[in-house]
């Protein structure tokens, strides 16, 4: 108890467990269901990668932690241990085969089994296509795309055996083109392709398979965000919708876990707005997002 006391949500409107989960009305349901699983987390050092680490751990589910940054990674393992909780730092370059390979295999050796895997490593670049370097484009496509796939690729056979979850975070922008997130658009919508075939595929061995598609929410991406020359903005453009908070992203992604859902979106009004877009022929929406996302 004292674990999932003490990296506890903030519970605000909305956000509070009964909202996450209908009919639960505690901490000890999800503990039942998370404590003692096996969860491998690609961009744990930060953001939501991180969020979803400190929530689960705080359930009893045991971390392995993937990213680049070993000080920021051990940053989170100590704050998850002084909490009470497990975690294991295994750093990677997602774009490496080999590198996330051994992170698998670290995860194995230390806990013995994985149940869930969430691909949350990314990055973002913000500039109209045709400005942008090649090389730049590639870096998107292989940490965002590749990152994912090499993730899912190795911790597969070990999912399967356990009937867990398979979950990699995209983006709204995988569900809807938008100008100035092309690659980036483009890697996340082929995240999607990726992970609905495999939830088909996947589904008659009762591995569950879901996508994370949030719009933005309040982490270091965006301040971290690449120009057209693969460099981060020095002064990265304002984002022109809502920023929501992290934490409302993690509750996204525990219900989604929770519930087995092929899909979250978030806002929740992103689902219904993406379908009314449609009826309209995009027309509305092209127009909207054509003057809230100049060159
Ligand atoms: N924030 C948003 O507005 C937003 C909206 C929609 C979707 N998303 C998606 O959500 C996911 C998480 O992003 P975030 O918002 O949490 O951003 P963040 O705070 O910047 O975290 C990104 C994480 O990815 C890791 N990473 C980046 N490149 C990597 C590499 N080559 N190898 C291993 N790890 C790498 C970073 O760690 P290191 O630097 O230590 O490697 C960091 O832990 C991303 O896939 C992003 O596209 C974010």
């Amino acid at each position: 108890m004292r674990i999932g006391r003490a990296i506890a949500p903030p519970r605000h409107r909305g956000d509070g467990l009964i909202g996450i989960v209908p009919r639960v009305r505690s901490y000890h349901f999800l503990m039942t269901i998370f404590q003692g699983k096996s969860v491998l987390i690609t961009g744990a050092s930060s953001g939501i990668g991180r969020g979803v680490a400190l929530r689960l751990a705080g359930l009893g589910a045991q971390i392995g932690l993937v990213a680049r940054n070993q000080d920021a990674l051990e940053l989170v393992r100590k704050e998850i241990a002084a909490a009470g909780g497990t975690a294991v730092v295994l750093p990677a370059d997602v774009t490496d085969a080999e590198q996330v390979r051994a992170s698998v295999e670290g995860m194995i050796a230390q806990f013995g089994q994985l149940d869930i895997l969430l691909a949350s490593a990314g990055l973002s670049l913000r500039a109209y296509f045709e400005s942008c370097q090649l090389e730049a484009l590639e870096r998107v496509m292989r940490v965002n795309f590749f990152g994912a796939l090499y993730a899912t690729h190795f911790a597969l056979p070990h999912v399967k055996k356990a009937k867990g979850s398979l979950v990699a975070v995209s983006s709204l922008t995988g569900k809807r083109g938008i100008p100035s997130y092309a690659i980036y658009g483009a890697s996340k919508f082929a995240i999607q392709g990726l992970y609905e075939a495999l939830e088909l595929e996947l589904r008659p061995d009762g591995v569950h398979v879901g996508v994370v598609s949030p719009a933005f929410v309040d982490t270091p991406l965006r301040a971290n965000v690449l120009g057209p020359d693969g460099q981060p903005w020095a002064n990265p453009p304002a984002p022109p919708f809502r920023v929501w908070p992290v934490e409302k992203c993690v509750d996204r992604i525990i219900r989604l876990l929770v519930k087995r859902k092929r899909q979250t979106l978030m806002p929740w009004f992103a689902g219904p707005l993406l379908t009314f877009d449609e009826l309209l022929g995009r027309v509305l929406g092209d127009r909207i997002l054509m003057r809230r996302f100049p060159p």
